[in-house]
């Protein structure tokens, strides 16, 4: 799988641009200064972003190339991202230790998603802050981005489930005009999520 991602990012282009995710733009201000992990962050776009803001962070990867074009975004921007190649949903993501954890369009196997949702609350700090923004099912027939596979795509009452434990300030399916990158195109069925942790 990680194999699929390195020859998306092998040549120069960054597939999804190099300006932060639209809705993560919107909502980032929430996020108290700190530590702040991008999980699946690809090549760094949202991560050289909230590093601008002052945050301290770590981008999580199982691309190789993604890795690179992060370090390369990084150094282009002079800021400092770390780098972590790894399969998240084997990842141990620490206790109570990250003011932000942000997933966008990180699309995991249905199989991993509870297990992934739980280690990603123990892994928030008190009122530290979530953000995510993924495709869901209805964008398969839209055709403008994201994976083919339904097992790859969660339902707002899905992510609503597996982050109870969270405040929501934000929970609903959007339908937007996507304009990241050429792979990530035109109008588009999203579920948006901001959760904050009681603390
Ligand atoms: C559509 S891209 C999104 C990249 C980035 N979040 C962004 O918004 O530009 C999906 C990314 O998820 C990564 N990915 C998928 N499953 C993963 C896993 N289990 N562990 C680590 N990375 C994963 C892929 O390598 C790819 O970079």
């Amino acid at each position: 799988m990680s194999q699929f991602w390195d020859q998306r990012y092998a040549g120069s282009e960054y597939a999804y641009g190099k300006e932060p995710n639209e809705f993560l733009k919107a909502e980032a201000a929430r996020i108290p200064r700190g530590k702040v992990l991008c999980l699946a962050e690809g090549e760094g776009r949202n991560a050289a972003y909230l590093a601008s803001l002052g945050h301290v962070v770590t981008a999580v990867d199982f691309s190789q190339e993604g890795v690179k074009k992060t370090q390369a975004l990084a150094k282009e921007r002079r800021v400092n991202v770390t780098s972590v190649h790894h399969d998240v949903t084997e990842l141990d993501l620490g206790t109570a230790c990250c003011q932000g954890i942000i997933a966008i369009f990180a699309h995991f196997f249905r199989s991993d998603r509870r297990a992934l949702a739980a280690r990603i609350v123990k892994a928030l700090a008190p009122r530290g802050v979530l953000i995510i923004e993924s495709y869901r099912p209805e964008q398969i027939a839209l055709d403008t981005g994201g994976p083919k596979d339904l097992d790859l795509l969660p339902t707002l009452d899905e992510l609503k489930q597996d982050f109870s434990a969270l405040a929501f300030a934000v929970l609903r399916n959007a339908e937007r005009e996507v304009n990241e990158g050429r792979l990530h195109a035109g109008p588009s069925a999203t579920v948006q999520l901001v959760g904050i942790k009681p603390g």
